[in-house]
């Protein structure tokens, strides 16, 4: 067969070219955030509840979308143990096996929180001497009922408060007064040694901006994570939660800055709440153009970190955030929040494509 001419290995090679091209921009237009975050070798999930399994469309955009689930109520203690002693695993299970059948890590929230406790549990903690059990007991149940089953737990939720006065800038909490700072390093290791394969994560809210209450808070953290450091404490993330709002005073410089004291200190980051609040206003599209650039801008920092192996957005759609608290925005579009990835219809909104944008910018991590 004579040799192909140069004009025809030319032409073959564009050809090959632009079905490849034509075949990524086809998979650019509609490839889910869990595949473009898989290809990186990050995930991309969200928070869920029960409640919302009854929403078949709603289930299907989330089994699309998620590579990553964590429940939205079901994993505290007020679902958990709404009962001294009677742990009810089973509302956390359906979410832990929605995740399993449908191939997405599994995040554990939360174990130790200063909120959504039962009535019985704060009555306990403040009452004369309580035993460490209602701690260590808890922590180690739940973490062992999962073993196996949970990518990463967030074992202390919230608890840094600057407001509080302390020096440390722990939150005064009924762990607080019941056990003194001791119940964090308490809980991480009772964590650990009931599931040596969790990544055991803090996590946090108001860490994102420039703002002097969050630099506050930013400040208290590194001190947390240092002191776990310095006591062999054995927590290996930090989450942000990243509850951010337009109009804010966020600075991407101040974030790539903090994330570097963070992971400078060893340990990963994973974004763990993602939503972004808006003022309202019946102007829909530019309220969804204005999330959708702070989003991207905070993600094109935090994905650009190595160190961060995941975003979790609280929740998938506008049709559930629990942003949707006050009964009247219910009824009213130009004040119902627009915070989620998806809107109310569960059609790709800006915020949408700005994750996918910054999740395809983002540096390969190792399986990537
Ligand atoms: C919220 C849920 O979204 C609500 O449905 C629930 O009533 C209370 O908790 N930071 C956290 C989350 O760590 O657990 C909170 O989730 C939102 C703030």
């Amino acid at each position: 067969m004579a040799p192909l001419s140069r004009r025809a290995l030319l032409g073959g090679a564009l050809s090959a070219l632009s079905l490849a091209a034509g075949r990524h921009s086809a998979w650019a237009e509609v490839a889910a955030l869990r595949e473009r975050a898989l290809r990186k070798g990050l995930f991309y999930g969200c928070c869920a509840s029960t409640a919302h399994f009854g929403d078949a469309p709603f289930i299907q955009a989330l089994a699309r979308e998620a590579g990553a689930l964590v429940p939205e109520w079901e994993g505290k203690r007020g679902r958990i143990e709404a009962r001294r002693g009677v742990l009810d695993f089973s509302a956390a299970d359906r979410l832990a096996e929605f995740a399993a059948n449908h191939g997405m890590l599994f995040r554990g929230h939360t174990l130790v929180w200063w909120n959504s406790n039962p009535a019985w549990l704060n009555a306990a903690l403040d009452a004369a001497s309580p035993p460490e059990s209602l701690l260590t007991g808890y922590v180690d149940a739940v973490v062992a009922h999962f073993r196996g089953r949970v990518h990463s737990w967030d074992v202390v939720n919230e608890a840094i408060e600057p407001k509080d006065g302390r020096p440390d800038g722990l939150r005064a909490c009924p762990w607080l007064r019941a056990f003194g700072p001791a119940y964090l390093d308490i809980a991480y290791h009772t964590a650990r040694a009931a599931d040596p394969g969790a990544l055991l994560v803090y996590n946090d809210y108001g860490m994102d901006t420039a703002d002097p209450w969050q630099a506050a808070r930013q400040h208290a953290v590194i001190g947390l994570l240092e002191g776990f450091r310095r006591r062999g404490v054995p927590c290996d993330a930090l989450g942000l939660q990243a509850h951010l709002k337009t109009g804010s005073n966020f600075d991407q410089e101040h974030l790539r800055r903090f994330l570097a004291e963070v992971t400078a200190l060893g340990y990963r980051t994973l974004i763990t709440e993602l939503d972004v609040a808006d003022h309202g206003g019946m102007d829909i599209a530019a309220r969804d153009r204005a999330v959708a650039d702070l989003a991207g801008r905070y993600l094109e920092v935090a994905l650009d970190q190595p160190q961060t192996i995941g975003v979790v957005t609280w929740g998938l759609s506008d049709r559930y955030t629990w942003l949707d608290r006050r009964p009247w925005t219910r009824w009213v579009e130009a004040w119902r929040p627009r915070p989620l990835p998806l809107d109310s219809a569960l059609r790709r909104k800006p915020m949408w494509h700005a994750i996918a944008r910054a999740i395809d910018a983002a540096p390969h991590r190792p399986g990537g």
